[in-house]
């Protein structure tokens, strides 16, 4: 069985039609299972492709290195593109407005100041105990049932335990969260229908309502600011770096979503992608199997595997930009106000960097991948996400080396957030 659509190479004169036909808006259903021969057509052919709708896709991973590097020129303030996406002053609109991912300096400097700090080392180490107990507890729940879902049982399960314990969200309270982030980052794809929206403005309004009121708690009785990340978001307040109510509230619920689909994505296509190349899956179980499973000489090389995934497999395949002024990208004039689409799933098989780039090598070394993009934007939460990349997949591996899918996986769909929803596996 075939989990992942391997197609042969296409000829020059297909590639050169796929090249010149490309729209992001009118994607074909194949290219969901495979878009990397799509992206290899683009960026040989069209590496910065005018699109129909005026916006540009860029695909080579040096292009996408120079945007992300000039943030002076390339916005990531997205008010103008969500205002008639959304409608102005409406639910999607304020947070993703609102958000640091889609802001520039001086608000991005602000609100990112006060999350990195908050995410201090010691905030995410105290959550590997938690993250080793829920995984372990997961894998004892699928070996009394001989298998189960990759995501549902197992991926899926994991990101919003650890967000809501990053937050100390009460654990009867965590129910709705990931309905909530599913919703509202699912709006960002590019071509959204009516039910998608209205979910989504839905869910902003619910999941803000709902940190209105934890928030006020958290307020009448602080956490520890050691530990909990929200105590310490709440009380950067006081410390000069002072955000209204609603930057307070958006930027919660945002660290809340950004951690989520990611980090399942992450761990999904890892444990579906072992199924792809045996070789690879017999190197990383011999391995884990060798040590104990909290042995700190397993962190390279798990770092290393999870880099790879992330390459090979991005969770995040598009990153958005507006420029400023009139500028040029790898030898394109673009205009003032350009929207510009960064394929991290492109540029992160570009033979230009990458030896090999369509085999998954999980002793890759040197790996600059952009999976977690580059420059000011840079994911602010790629410890924790290479974390529990680490413990999800050695700990999966070492108790279950022979599992196998039971059933094609099946596809999320999106172009954005690559995943699976279903993948189900036996492990006897
Ligand atoms: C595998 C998992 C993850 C992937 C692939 C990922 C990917 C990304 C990417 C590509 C960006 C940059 C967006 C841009 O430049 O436009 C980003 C930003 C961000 N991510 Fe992640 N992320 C992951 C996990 C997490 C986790 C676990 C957290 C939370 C603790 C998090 C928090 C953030 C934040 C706060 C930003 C905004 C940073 C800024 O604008 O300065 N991410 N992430």
């Amino acid at each position: 069985m075939t989990a992942l659509a391997i197609t042969p190479p296409m000829t020059e004169a297909r590639a050169r039609e796929v090249a010149a036909g490309f729209d992001l808006r009118a994607l074909p259903p194949d290219f969901y299972a495979n878009p990397y021969p799509v992206y290899a057509a683009l960026r040989e052919r069209e590496p910065v492709r005018a699109m129909p709708d005026g916006s540009w896709f860029l695909t080579r991973h040096a292009d996408l290195v120079a945007v992300y590097r000039d943030a002076a020129c390339f916005s990531s303030d997205k008010k103008v593109e969500f205002a008639p996406k959304y409608g102005a002053g409406s639910p999607l609109f304020e947070h993703h407005t609102t958000s640091l991912v889609f802001n520039d300096p001086p608000l991005h400097t602000r609100v990112r100041k006060l999350i990195m700090g908050a995410l201090t080392r010691r905030a995410i180490a105290d959550l590997e105990p938690g993250l080793v107990q829920l995984v372990e507890g997961l894998l004892d729940g699928i070996e009394a049932k001989g298998g189960g879902d990759l995501i549902e049982d197992f991926a899926a399960a994991i990101p919003v335990e650890i967000i809501g314990n990053l937050l100390d969200v009460p654990h009867a309270e965590r129910g709705p969260l990931r309905g909530w982030s599913l919703a509202i980052l699912g709006a960002l794809e590019p071509r959204l229908s009516p039910e998608q929206e209205a979910l989504g403005q839905r869910s902003v309004r619910e999941f803000t309502d709902y940190l209105r009121r934890l928030v006020a708690q958290r307020r009448r009785r602080p956490g520890d600011p050691e530990h909990d990340v929200l105590t310490r978001l709440i009380q950067g307040e006081a410390a000069g770096e002072r955000l209204s109510e609603s930057e307070l509230l958006q930027n919660c619920v945002f660290i809340l979503n950004a951690g989520h689909e990611t980090t399942t994505n992450l761990i999904g296509n890892a444990l579906v992608a072992l199924q792809e190349w045996p070789g690879e899956r017999e190197r990383l179980s011999a391995l884990v199997t060798r040590h104990a499973p909290g042995d700190p000489a397993l962190e390279p090389p798990l770092t290393l595997a999870v880099d790879e995934f992330l390459r090979f497999e991005s969770s995040n395949q598009l990153g958005n930009r507006r420029a400023l002024r009139a500028c040029e990208v790898g030898g394109v004039s673009l205009p003032e106000g350009a929207l510009v689409t960064l394929c991290i799933g492109a540029a992160n098989r570009d033979p230009a960097l990458f030896d090999d780039p369509d085999t998954l090598n999980l002793a890759r070394e040197d790996n600059r991948h952009l999976a977690f993009g580059f420059g000011i934007h840079q994911c602010a939460g790629l410890s924790l996400a290479r974390l529990e990349g680490r413990i999800a997949i050695g700990r999966f591996l070492r108790r279950f080396p022979d599992y196998r899918l039971t059933a094609p996986p099946e596809r999320g769909g999106r172009a954005r957030f690559r995943g699976f929803l279903h993948a189900p596996f036996a492990v006897r």
